[in-house]
């Protein structure tokens, strides 16, 4: 299916450690999927298997993402095809403007949807970064600042809901976005989210807490536990979650044989 990051039966070990053991989850565009779950249960190297970090190594499955499979493509096809993984950018980049980095990853996107384009317009990229600054209540001085140096966790947090905007992916995975963010942050932010969504793309959020969700509404919620999802449903299920812990997780599923 065209519209759909499938991931079907993963299985990922990391340092020879069996760390994903069978995920399946379906990401529809015009959908927000929430994933919850405890400390190590193997949410982030979901995401970083979905970049294409070398330390993970896949021992089964597949992730279908417009007809391919995204585990055969270098990560950079991958953010190409509509892709977008927050970090998969460099931490910092020492001399090069958020404005500069922005507009760059803007027009190989361009470049790759169509090889004759030119680039967007200089002006018009201002006009573009403007609003989307504006939008996620960002100075104007942001953009000209250096990628992520001395950026504070909420600053790191939002330059990511700022590339999202500009680069508008049709699939995204966030990690903890929420992180670092403190409570007017969490809102921006959430509401940046909101207002980038659509019925042209899907979005996977990590996080821990419910807090985000008051804000971003999720259509169903995953809940991972070593390395599998082992419960799914709607926002309810994340109220449920922040009310009763994770400890019944361990009571459930402690047992479960490894295969
Ligand atoms: N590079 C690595 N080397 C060794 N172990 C790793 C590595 N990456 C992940 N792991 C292990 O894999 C397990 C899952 O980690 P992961 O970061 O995916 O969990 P998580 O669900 O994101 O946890 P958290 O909620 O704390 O962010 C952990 O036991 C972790 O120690
Ligand atoms: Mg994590």
């Amino acid at each position: 299916m065209e519209d759909a990051l499938i991931i079907r039966d993963l299985h990922v070990r990391v340092e020879g450690k069996p760390v994903l053991r069978g995920v399946d989850l379906t990401v529809r565009k015009g959908e927000i999927h929430a994933l919850m779950g405890p400390n190590g249960s193997g949410k982030t190297t979901l995401a970083y298997v979905l970049m294409g970090h070398p330390a993970y190594t896949v021992e089964r499955g597949e992730v279908l993402w417009k007809g391919q499979n995204v585990l055969e493509l270098p990560p950079d096809e991958r953010a190409h095809l509509g892709l977008f993984l927050a970090f998969q950018y460099p931490v910092a980049v020492p001399g090069v403007t958020v404005a500069n980095f922005l507009r760059t990853a803007l027009n190989e996107r361009r470049k790759r949807l169509n090889p004759e384009d030119k680039g967007i317009p200089i002006p018009e990229f201002r006009k573009l970064l403007r609003e989307k600054l504006a939008m996620l209540g960002l100075e104007e001085s942001f953009a000209t600042r250096y990628v992520n140096d001395g950026f504070s966790g909420g600053e790191k947090k939002r330059l990511e809901i700022l590339q999202m905007a500009v680069l508008q992916p049709e699939m995204a995975i966030l990690d903890e976005t929420d992180s670092g963010l403190d409570i007017d942050g969490v809102r921006t932010v959430a509401e940046g989210i909101n207002r980038i969504f659509g019925p042209h793309m899907g979005i996977l959020l990590i996080t821990h807490y419910q807090r985000i969700l008051n804000y971003v509404k999720p259509h169903f919620v995953h809940v991972m536990y070593n390395g599998r999802i082992v419960a799914s449903g709607g926002p309810e299920l994340a109220l449920e979650l922040e009310e009763k812990g994770y400890e019944w997780l361990r009571e459930q599923f402690a047992e479960q044989p490894t295969a």
